[in-house]
């Protein structure tokens, strides 16, 4: 049988990368252009700084990631490449790069969703076994979503308000940590204690859906106090108790799920999957889990867990062996839905 070889693009936020992904398994190469530097001073991704960022970067990566694969076009059996949910001038760049690229070499073209993609990171690491739940926590997203099979995912739960990335970037700027923040306040958190006792929204509700713009709340409240009262707060018992709380929900609700669709693997996808203190809990909590129920755990490599081509390149393995190609008239979709 004969090996398939995607180049993917990703673009849809602050990181330009390229992939050469092999059997939808096997990263040949990544490169991963950040521009995180370019949006610290403002606290935030800019948009128009993010699109001329990625312009700069797109051909140059392209040629990188073939030659570190070792491939020229000619090894290129699709092209793959985000086209939404994101920003929609930064998923023009990519878009546009990847219909440019197979317009020229008559290489079949494959859109991918980016949620799918943070999912299909997993399988960059371990051989998925379906029915599949996935646990997808990044900036944009907080998700727990059913796989039946590689292409076809039911979203079950859902934020109804802030994502838990966004969260941690907006206590993140309270405590004067530089955008993304998520990683920063994940390693105070392991150096203090859960002292502050922030309120965990909906954890008894019915259902699989999840709100973090209450504990934003409750924390930042906290940090204003203490500055009227000219009272000194410990940073590291701050993040601890913020964390402690994103993980208690996150956990009992994602557990919920698996006792209700006892799925055969447990999958965690996005960056907050890179999270020390989310990683230790989910391995912890399905452990115990009777053992007729246990899934099967994948948890990406870290460097997979921020938004890269790889996983995109790992999704569109899957759309290809379904032939579920896209043609020149695809477009950016800023808000597209699974
Ligand atoms: O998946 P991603 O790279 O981009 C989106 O698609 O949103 O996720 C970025 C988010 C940021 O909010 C960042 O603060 C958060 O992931 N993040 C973390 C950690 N590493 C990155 N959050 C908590 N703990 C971490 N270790
Ligand atoms: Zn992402």
């Amino acid at each position: 049988k004969k090996d398939i070889r995607i180049l993917a693009y990703e673009s849809s936020c602050d990181e330009t990368s390229t992939s050469v992904v092999k059997n939808g398994r096997e990263v040949e190469s990544l490169i991963v252009a950040t521009q995180i530097k370019s949006h610290q001073r403002f606290g935030g991704v800019v948009p128009e700084v993010a699109s001329r960022h990625h312009i700069e970067v797109i051909s140059q990566i392209t040629k990188e990631a073939l030659q570190k694969a070792n491939a020229t076009w000619n090894d290129i059996d699709a092209i793959a490449v985000t086209y939404g949910p994101g920003l929609v001038g930064a998923l023009l760049i990519g878009v546009s790069a990847a219909k440019a690229a197979s317009m020229a070499t008559g290489i079949p073209l494959i859109g991918v969703d980016h949620i799918m993609g943070h999912i299909m990171a997993a399988q960059l690491t371990a051989e998925i076994e379906y029915p599949a739940l996935a646990l997808q926590v990044s900036g944009g997203h907080t998700e727990i979503v059913l796989l039946k099979d590689p292409t076809h995912f039911e979203i079950v739960g859902d934020t109804r308000d802030d994502a838990a990335g966004e969260a941690y970037d907006k206590i993140g700027r309270v405590l004067g940590v530089n955008y993304p923040a998520g990683k920063t306040i994940d390693e105070w958190a392991h150096q203090g204690n859960d002292t502050f006792h922030f309120p965990r929204a909906m954890m008894e509700d019915d259902d699989y859906d999840f709100s973090f713009s209450g504990l934003k709340s409750a924390f930042i409240n906290t940090c204003h106090h203490a500055d009227q009262i000219h009272q000194e707060l410990n940073k590291f018992d701050l993040a601890a108790s913020f964390q402690a709380a994103v993980v208690d929900v996150l956990a009992h609700k994602t557990i919920r799920a698996i006792k209700q669709y006892q799925p055969r693997t447990f999958i965690m996808g996005g960056g907050v999957a890179a999270n020390r203190g989310l990683r230790e809990r989910m391995e912890e909590e399905i452990a115990n889990l009777p053992h007729n129920i246990k899934p099967k755990v994948i948890l990406p490599d870290l460097k997979l867990c921020g938004d890269n081509a790889a996983m995109i390149g790992a999704a569109a393995y899957n759309l290809y062996q379904d032939h579920q190609f896209a043609d020149l008239t695809l477009n950016a979709d800023p808000s597209l839905e699974l």
